[in-house]
């Protein structure tokens, strides 16, 4: 049933987006165009379309209902960082720690891609909204896709369809254009294949003009663009423009038991760490023995839009409406949150599929499946995992999952005005060096503490694993313009606030000599995150050190947990020797942005190396 390409009943009115859509229908030649309304019966069929095609798996619906399970073609497993360009007008404005092209130059390579890669398959037009629906901290874009993956996972992970084609009816807000391709177009009669890809892959942004452009992928944050690109990378850009910021953080609000009247505090933060450090886990921590009537509630996972109110306060709200998560590693023990989040209605990538129609990943359960299909499709047994060292889910296999299933949810996740945040905390994967957790003495210190943030690099992207890279606020492959203009712009919020966040920086990776973790971690973390509360409303201790404020011993609640006096010295050690090396590796870091690096830094590196 093929009918030509039709633009002739879109569920708009906007002259501009209509335009846009028949403008690159024309160049990409689609069979079919599909406008998304979003609805429940359509993500059902486009679910059977991915069944049909062999991109899905159903999964056994006693076991995991409303879950499907697909695998990636092994070239499409992570972002792509060395194909991710900034391409603004100038080189200078991107920075150097983008890859930048010349934009003019780049969207005519990017024509010629994108001419015919739609031929054999149907474009969605997706309109979606990044936070609540009508919220004035929401933003709005379209994605064009011929990936009905793409689109059933943006269902999950954003709000689309036919509400969001009101908001752009209603003519208020900028719509942002992303166009997307897998870049395998099918000539006639060709069969596809279960995960369409192209080796040659380019996500580009074009801050100037608002646009996303992503060829070649079918994952994640290549292709899901209200994500990454949209949400980090093109967001940073008007955050900066407009006074607010755009940030790589999850949100949770901490509740603490009702007092004599009955009356709870609830203390919200937000925390950078870098991708596969911990942010799903630590949104969803469920607080540890010790800690009767405590509450952790969720706000966010990965992204937070922060804005000051008319008094000056930060409010924050989630940009998205599910959970990427990693799931390697996730199971009852570290983050029963996320189980109880992922058993439903939840979309599984390149993890391992079970004889009885279920997924499992390593860390699961202490028992690995006497027998499964890999990642890849192929038997898996732990003797064989065991021979050829090769998991059965790959170390960068997700679960796309709604985050109104999340248990601890706030209920005032969809709040369209967000939530006030008191506290910034920073956090890398630190074997050494790195202290369990340290308080900066004030707001420049803390963006000097974030800006120079370090992390061992891990499965989330490509490249080599395990090795320290400065990854500053965790936007290191997020930040859309020029690094050193995004330290100015941290700096320069302060002056719009009546009352600063206070910042922190944690390390849960700490290892001993034997490469054995220092930090028991996961729902311990709490211990942690009650002293960096108590710190905000001025109620805890803290020991001035060279790098900032840390905890004594005795500031910290161990009710329920055995851990020595001796043991939390040698995890909050500071050793002089390690954080001079530590601050020559900042100067690496400051040299590349130099020409754009505030004056604030340097000093704040100089005041640091007095100390130390
Ligand atoms: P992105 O979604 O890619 O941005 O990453 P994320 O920051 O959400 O990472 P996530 O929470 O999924 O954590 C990934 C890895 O960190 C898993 O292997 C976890 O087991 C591990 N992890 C999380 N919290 C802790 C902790 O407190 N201690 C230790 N040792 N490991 C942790
Ligand atoms: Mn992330
Ligand atoms: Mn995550």
């Amino acid at each position: 049933m093929k009918t030509a390409p039709s633009t002739a009943t879109p569920p708009t009115t906007n002259k501009h987006l209509i335009r846009w859509v028949e403008k690159m229908a024309e160049l990409t030649q689609p069979d079919h165009i599909h406008w998304i309304d979003g609805s429940k019966k359509e993500y059902d069929h486009l679910c059977d379309v991915l069944v049909e095609a062999g991109t899905f798996f159903p999964l056994n619906e006693k076991l995991w209902p409303g879950c499907f399970y697909a695998r990636s073609s092994p070239n499409d497993v992570a972002r792509v960082e060395d194909r991710t360009f900034i391409c603004s007008l100038s080189k200078d404005n991107a920075g150097p720690t983008n890859n930048w092209e010349d934009p003019f130059t780049i969207r005519r390579k990017l024509k010629q891609l994108f001419r015919g890669s739609m031929r054999g398959r149907t474009m969605y037009v997706m309109p979606f909204s990044m936070g609540p629906v009508g919220s004035p901290m929401s933003q709005i874009g379209v994605q064009l896709t011929d990936s009905a993956y793409a689109v059933v996972n943006m269902r999950i992970m954003a709000r689309i369809g036919a509400p969001v084609f009101a908001e752009i009816d209603k003519d208020i807000k900028r719509v942002v254009p992303c166009l997307h391709s897998v870049g395998a177009p099918l000539a006639p009669g060709e069969k596809d294949v279960p995960w369409p890809c192209n080796d040659t892959k380019y996500i580009v942004h074009f801050p100037e003009t608002r646009e996303i452009w992503s060829y070649g992928s079918g994952y994640g944050g290549n292709a899901l663009l209200g994500k990454k690109c949209f949400a980090l990378r093109i967001a940073s850009n008007i955050a900066r423009d407009e006074g607010w910021m755009a940030e790589h953080m999850l949100i949770l609000g901490v509740e603490s038991p009702p007092d004599k009247m009955g009356k709870t505090e609830k203390t919200y933060v937000a925390a950078a760490f870098p991708s596969a450090c911990g942010k799903t886990n630590f949104a969803m921590m469920i607080p540890p023995a010790g800690f009767d009537g405590w509450k952790i509630l969720t706000i966010g996972d990965d992204i937070a839009w922060i804005k000051p109110d008319a008094t000056g306060q930060l409010r924050a709200i989630n940009p998205e409406a599910g959970f990427f998560g990693v799931a390697p590693g996730t199971s009852a023990k570290t983050n029963p949150n996320a189980m109880a989040t992922l058993a439903k209605n939840t979309i599984f990538t390149n993890v391992a599929l079970t004889p009885d129609g279920g997924v499992w990943w390593e860390g699961m359960t202490d028992k690995p499946p006497a027998e499964c299909l890999d990642w890849q499709g192929n038997k898996w047994t732990p003797a064989i995992g065991k021979k050829t060292g090769r998991p059965a889910a790959h170390p960068n296999g997700r679960f796309t999952a709604p985050a109104s299933q999340c248990p601890t949810i706030d209920p005032n996740w969809e709040a369209p005005d967000g939530v006030p945040i008191s506290a910034f905390i920073f956090g890398g994967r630190r074997a050494t060096t790195m202290p369990l957790v340290y308080q900066a003495f004030n707001w420049s210190a803390g963006v000097y503490i974030g800006a120079t943030m370090g992390s061992e690099t891990t499965a989330a992207a490509g490249g080599a694993v395990g090795k320290v890279r400065r990854d500053p606020m965790a936007m290191l492959p997020f930040c859309g313009y020029h690094m050193g203009d995004y330290f100015r712009h941290w700096l320069r919020m302060q002056r719009t606030l009546s009352a600063t966040p206070r910042v922190f920086h944690v390390n849960w990776f700490r290892k001993d000599a034997e490469g054995k973790f220092l930090w028991p971690g996961f729902s311990e973390n709490m211990r942690v995150l009650k002293w960096i509360v108590d710190r905000v409303h001025g109620r805890a201790l803290g020991k001035e050190t060279p790098i900032g404020w840390t905890p004594h011993y005795e500031d910290i609640n161990w009710k329920g947990l055995n851990f020595p006096r001796e043991a939390f010295d040698e995890l909050q050690k500071v050793n002089r020797t390690q954080w001079r090396h530590e601050v020559m590796s900042h100067e690496e870091l400051f040299l590349l942005v130099h020409d754009h690096l505030p004056p604030e830094m340097i000093y704040e590196r100089e005041l640091l190396i007095c100390r130390l």
